[in-house]
């Protein structure tokens, strides 16, 4: 890459004027509250804009400053963010919202290296509150800015090396507005989203085409470089559906694996799918168990779940054994209608809609 200054400038002011030829209206984007384009950054951390918007809407309008959310409980945090995916990100932000209320008196910190400090919150998303916020000249680099970049400049290096971040990002600070860098930083991200998309970008209609590197020497499908060297790991789950007249036994995931906080239910794990799971319930037989046909199927970043469920009709005259049994394993028993009301994975979601709840 070999680029004078004056090519930065075409570049940043070429982005500011295809964004303000193609605006996009969301709704973070007409304030400079920084609760809330802080809380609208958190949701869409590997998450799509199409699927954030409903939980943001929900956030604000029942959270609508850092005080309401900091005095929520966690449950009900987890349960408004169910479906989204990534769960300690619900939890940092509630643990943030604190923090901010309960140790800087409700003040948001107003600067990109306060704003590091807080957890969750890494130079992307610092970067992102500070330049829309406070106006501060701090380039945001996400999946968008890392593809739009290494196109337009024909940058090769792998963008999940590690010296890839620091390398973009040194660019991206030569590159932003100092004038507008919030606009800016908006304008490169949806330039990423919806003209230099991944796959098949309309490079006909790009503003950008005749400077663009990876345009003129045909390297558009090549840029980015990822080499993808994470580990997918297969798991085999075997939940235990145990109802008793209108309740049903349910546990909630402890830390150090997925799903912290969610109520899932009673579960053995398997290393391969036939391995035959041995799970006992003190007083049932297990050939009172059936196990559903059903196989459920679950994508995470580094994991496949696969789940199967087996259902348990306890008699109500063995209520009071379960119940006490219950109390030693640390399970919950929840009444049928109280099920809404629970924080839970998507799985168990997708698990209970086909059973009709
Ligand atoms: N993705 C992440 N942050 C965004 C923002 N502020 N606007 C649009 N898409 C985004």
């Amino acid at each position: 890459m070999n680029h004078k200054h004056t090519d930065f400038q075409t570049f940043s002011h070429q982005i500011l004027s295809w964004y303000r030829a193609n605006p996009r209206d969301l709704p973070w984007r007409g304030t400079e509250d920084p609760y809330k384009i802080w809380l609208s950054e958190i949701i869409l951390q590997q998450t799509r804009v199409a699927q954030g918007l409903p939980y943001y809407n929900k956030f604000v309008e029942s959270y609508p400053t850092v005080k309401d959310l900091a005095l929520a409980r966690e449950e009900e945090v987890l349960r408004l963010w169910q479906g989204l995916g990534y769960y300690s990100r619900a939890r940092n932000l509630h643990s943030c919202a604190k923090t901010i209320w309960f140790e800087h008196g409700g003040k948001f910190p107003d600067t990109y290296q306060k704003l590091l400090k807080l957890k969750g919150v890494g130079t992307y998303t610092a970067s992102a509150i500070s330049s829309f916020a406070f106006g501060e000249a701090q380039a945001v680099v996400d999946g968008n800015v890392f593809r739009v970049l290494a196109r337009y400049f024909g940058i090769e290096t792998d963008i999940a090396s590690p010296k890839a971040k620091k390398e973009f990002e040194s660019l991206a600070n030569q590159l932003i507005s100092k004038d507008n860098p919030g606009e800016y930083n908006q304008a490169i991200m949806d330039f990423g989203s919806r003209q230099c998309v991944p796959q098949n970008p309309a490079c006909g209609q790009c503003p950008l085409q005749t400077s663009c590197f990876a345009f003129n020497h045909n390297l558009v499908k090549n840029l980015p470089v990822k080499i993808n060297k994470v580990k997918v790991k297969e798991r085999h789950f075997h939940y235990y559906v145990i109802k008793c007249g209108e309740k049903w036994v349910w546990k909630k995931r402890g830390s150090g694996d997925i799903w912290e906080g969610l109520f899932d239910f009673p579960q053995v794990e398997k290393s391969t799918a036939e391995e035959i799971s041995n799970f006992s319930i003190e007083s049932v037989d297990p050939a009172q168990m059936q196990i559903l046909p059903k196989n459920y199927r679950h994508i995470l970043s580094h994991q496949r779940l696969n789940a199967v469920f087996s259902e348990v009709e306890i008699p109500m005259a063995n209520y009071e054994n379960l119940a006490s049994w219950c109390q030693k394993q640390g399970f919950f028993l929840v009444e049928e209608t109280q099920i809404e009301y629970l924080a839970k994975p998507k799985l168990i979601v997708n698990f209970l809609s086909d059973q009709g709840i």
